[in-house]
């Protein structure tokens, strides 16, 4: 079959990247969508059962830290798109070992672009390699204001420090080789398929077992929350409408301290699951507060949304209600990516914090 396109998705059988490879694999069935994933933890193959026997969906198990099964997968698919989303993601872990963080985010990065530098070798006509990151690369706001696309960097945690790393690798890259590069910093995602090592899954997860909910400090850092498909919708069209070299921040225009918003789980939890109203409250635990814990996090996301017409599609509530339902329909799922590993990540992160 002809393609009308090559995209190499990385990381795709984590949490965004099952969503943007769905949305690309049935929006564009002339498209060819590579899948490049080394199905770390945080990787699975489950996510993606949907889309498996799709024609146009192709799976390689690969390592980005491996420069000859990237030569191999660019030589086999010829690729005219990277959307890169292959990393280590959680800051917790990033504070247990950082050196993951630096090889996987900062050098696995550096390899991809070496990689289609060397491949695209200088006619980057219709070619785009184009990176995924955060907000945290920002540091931390104080009470007010926002994170805008000229802000500072001043990554605060090993895992930021080693994205922050990464963007200016491909701005550089952008710079000094032409590689036509777009960056995308996005607010903190939810939504079906999120692992439960991050807050919001962690806590429906413990909700459901009846386990204590550890709540880091005095539970009044701020996060900005978006749905998981509406970053997929939004990487979608920066993809194919966004400004080669430039930068685009996108966010939820939706803040909540952490305590607030556990307390809305615990409430629409209870109401799903028949509880009294008040039993999973009664499971919040204040525990040792992470270190470096960055205050308050907040997107101005007025560029993607002026520039490009994207807005998020649902409220917090809707989106967390349809999130809260997916993990009660999937039990199978959460019981399969908790056990093993799971368990020793978990003893070693919460009970010297108890
Ligand atoms: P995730 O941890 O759920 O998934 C990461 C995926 O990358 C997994 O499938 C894993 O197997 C794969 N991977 C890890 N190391 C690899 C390696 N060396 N080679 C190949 N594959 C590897 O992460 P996520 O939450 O889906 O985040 C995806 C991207 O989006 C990351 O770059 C992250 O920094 C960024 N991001 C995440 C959020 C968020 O809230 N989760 C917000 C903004 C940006
Ligand atoms: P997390 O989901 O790890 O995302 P990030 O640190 O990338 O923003 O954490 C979101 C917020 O929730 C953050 O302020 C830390 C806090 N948190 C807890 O209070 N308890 C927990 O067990 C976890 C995982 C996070």
């Amino acid at each position: 079959m002809n393609f009308e396109r090559t995209i190499v998705i990385t990381g795709g059988a984590g949490f965004i990247g099952n969503h943007v490879v769905r949305l690309l694999v049935n929006k564009y069935p002339s498209y060819r969508i590579v899948n490049l994933d080394a199905l770390t933890y945080a990787g699975n193959l489950e996510n993606l059962r949907d889309v498996e026997d799709k024609p146009n969906y192709y799976f390689e198990r690969a390592n980005i830290l491996d420069k000859d099964a990237l030569e191999r997968i660019f030589v086999l698919y010829q690729p005219d798109g990277i959307i890169h989303l292959a990393a280590e993601s959680h800051v917790d872990r990033s504070i247990l070992s950082p050196m993951d963080f630096v090889y996987t985010n900062v050098i696995g990065t550096v390899n991809l672009l070496n990689t289609a530098k060397y491949f695209w070798n200088n006619s980057f006509e219709n070619k785009l390699f184009y990176h995924i990151s955060t907000d945290e690369v920002y540091g931390a706001l104080g009470e007010t204001g926002f994170f805008t696309e000229e802000t500072p960097y001043a990554p605060n945690s090993p895992y930021s420090a080693s994205k922050a790393s990464s963007d200016h690798f491909v701005r550089a890259y952008g710079e000094t080789y032409h590689l036509p590069v777009i960056i995308s910093n996005c607010s903190n995602n939810y939504g079906p398929y999120h692992f439960p090592e991050k807050l919001i899954p962690l806590f429906i997860n413990n909700i459901i077992h009846k386990k204590p909910l550890p709540v880091y400090g005095d539970g009044k850092y701020t996060r900005d929350w978006l749905y998981v498909k509406d970053h997929a919708r939004a990487i979608d069209m920066i993809f194919h409408k966004g400004k080669i070299h430039d930068t685009y921040n996108i966010g939820g225009f939706n803040e909540w301290q952490n305590i607030d918003l556990v307390k809305l789980l615990c409430k629409m939890m209870d109401e799903k699951l028949g509880n009294a109203a008040g039993t999973s409250e009664q499971l919040i635990t204040y525990v040792k507060d992470r270190p470096g814990h960055d205050k308050r996090y907040a997107i101005d996301a007025s560029k993607i949304s002026k520039e490009l017409g994207w807005e998020p599609s649902v409220t917090f509530e809707q989106g967390l209600s349809e999130t809260i339902d997916w993990y009660l329909e999937n039990t199978e799922w959460l019981k399969h990516v908790t056990s093993g590993e799971y368990q020793r990540y978990y003893e070693l992160q919460y009970h010297k914090r108890d």
